[in-house]
């Protein structure tokens, strides 16, 4: 697993790249891990949108401010939006550091990659693979040995079941369901609500019960 964020240490900078709406959840985990387990941390958003402003009582900078080998985590819901911002930060020295809510569950022998953020009450089961940059929203499910690819994000509320793969920057939408074993391919979309029956092929969108 990558850093998580219970093992802040005092004076540690971790940057929130993202101030929107996921940008703040995500500081909303870092918060409820440093309760769980004391420590202290600088914490500030990076968000060119914003820079100067104070959010959440976090100063807000633009990435041009940002300094080297500090730790980061990309807190921006589109899986391309990410993936550039992630290369832009690990390229500028920066090291991606891995956030769980102490309200999700992990389940044991399940691996979770570099920056990746898992909300409050989602549950990953055992055996599971996910990738660096991976999302898991509120109250979304993934199942045993699931295998969850750089950028992909679990939307609140979404049912992942048993063995399915979800490609790189595939997005499972919420309250979804995927049943087991299937695939998902890379930048595959899954709208909100659907039942996923068959493979869903690379840059596809899908909706709907059964998922078309
Ligand atoms: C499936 C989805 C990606 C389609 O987005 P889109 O291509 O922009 O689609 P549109 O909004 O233009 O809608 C196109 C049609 O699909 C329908 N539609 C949209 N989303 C749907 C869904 N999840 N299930 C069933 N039908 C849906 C619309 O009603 C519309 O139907 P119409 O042509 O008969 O009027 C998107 O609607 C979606 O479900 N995204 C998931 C978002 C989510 O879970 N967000 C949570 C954030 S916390």
């Amino acid at each position: 697993m990558g850093q998580k964020n219970q093992s802040l240490r005092a004076g540690k900078v971790l940057y929130i790249v993202g101030a929107g709406g996921f940008g703040r959840e995500t500081l909303d985990a870092v918060l409820a891990g440093l309760e769980a387990t004391p420590g202290d941390s600088d914490l500030c958003f990076v968000d060119d949108g914003h820079p100067g402003e104070v959010i959440r009582g976090l100063d807000v900078i633009g990435s041009g401010a940002v300094l080297a080998g500090k730790d980061f985590v990309i807190a921006i819901a589109n899986p391309d939006v990410r993936r550039r911002l992630a290369n832009a930060m690990l390229s500028g020295g920066s090291v991606a550091r891995t956030i769980v809510h102490p309200g999700a569950v992990v389940g044991p022998e399940t691996y979770l990659g570099d920056g990746t953020v898992l909300l409050a009450l989602s549950h990953i089961s055992s055996s599971v693979r996910a990738g660096n940059h991976v999302q898991v929203n509120y109250n979304a499910t993934v199942g045993h040995d699931c295998v969850l690819e750089d950028y992909v994000t679990v939307l609140p509320g979404a049912n992942v079941a048993g063995g399915v793969t979800l490609g790189e920057g595939s997005t499972i939408g919420s309250g979804a369901i995927v049943l087991p074993g299937l695939n998902v391919g890379r930048g595959a979309m899954v709208g909100a609500g659907a039942v996923v029956t068959r493979n869903v092929p690379a840059g596809a969108i899908v909706k709907g019960v059964p998922a078309r």
